[in-house]
């Protein structure tokens, strides 16, 4: 396994991401994915019976949870053990069935068909080469199928970016030493196990790296996937301007989805 993978295996292993429901019991599958197809003018309800879903890279599983919980059958896939147990007690504790669980690295997925809608949020800006590991997932939509993305943002990432490089003063090589350090640099008091999974996440990774919207739309059309829609107010036609806004509002993280054409030989 090339070594950043399993550098980034090696930290969810130690902090499963998001871990919602495994810390605090007020998850509720039957909406949760709301806010994250709200840009699509979709709701959980949306993702019935006869629906192949695939969410790569789904951690924890509260959204692949989601997703299958009004019947659409959902694929959950992630490289991590420990986040995979996590959703699979999450998937039994709501009694959600129509959900499989594997365990790969998303660069040689074990997986034959293709899917209407593929899923794969805050995974790519984490590969070694995000453009790479684009194209392994996009091949697995059908033709006429969605693909939602979620990733950093060059722009909306910049104080985030500023804090990193702050936290790595503080605290040092250790990763609990600068959990700690952004822990009381942020809200002056020790954090709880699910903010040390948010701080974990969000200021001491081992690798991130950041997209603009303006190389993913290229991506897609590389790949003939139609722009649908994006969260944040992204401008398709002017998705540099709709970044540089981002900056001021600290928009770190974005979704945007797009639909495969049905005619296209990728
Ligand atoms: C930030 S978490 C996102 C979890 C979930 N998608 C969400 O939005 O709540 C990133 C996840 O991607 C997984 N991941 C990173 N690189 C991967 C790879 N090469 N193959 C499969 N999963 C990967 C990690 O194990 C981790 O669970």
């Amino acid at each position: 396994m090339d070594s950043i993978p399993c550098r980034v295996n090696q930290f969810y292993e130690r902090y499963p991401y998001p871990s919602l429901a495994h810390f605090r019991g007020r998850y509720d599958p039957a909406r949760h994915s709301d806010r994250i197809l709200a840009h699509l003018g979709l709701t959980a309800r949306d993702f019935g019976p006869g629906q192949r879903i695939l969410d790569i890279g789904c951690g924890t599983g509260e959204i692949s949870c989601s997703l299958a919980f009004h019947g659409a059958q959902v694929t959950a896939l992630d490289l991590c053990r420990a986040s995979l147990q996590r959703a699979r007690e999450t998937a039994e504790r709501h009694g959600i069935q129509s959900i499989s669980f594997v365990r790969a690295d998303l660069h040689c997925l074990p997986l034959s068909t293709s899917f209407d809608h593929v899923f794969s949020l805050g995974v790519l800006h984490h590969c070694p080469d995000s453009g790479q590991a684009f194209s392994h997932v996009a091949r697995r939509v059908r033709p006429g199928g969605l693909l939602t993305l979620g990733l950093y943002s060059v722009f909306g990432k910049l104080v985030d970016r500023l804090q990193r490089q702050l936290f790595f003063c503080l605290g040092g090589r250790d990763q609990e030493n600068r959990i700690e350090a952004a822990a009381r640099f942020l809200q002056g008091i020790p954090p709880s196990d699910l903010e040390r999974t948010y701080l974990a996440d969000k200021h001491v990774h081992p690798h991130e790296t950041y997209v603009s919207a303006q190389t993913v739309l290229g991506w897609f059309k590389a790949a003939d996937i139609e722009f649908v829609g994006a969260s944040s107010s992204l401008n398709p036609a002017q998705p540099l301007l709709s970044e540089l806004t981002w900056l001021g509002k600290r928009k770190a993280f974005y979704l945007v989805s797009g639909r495969k054409r049905e005619t296209q030989s990728f």
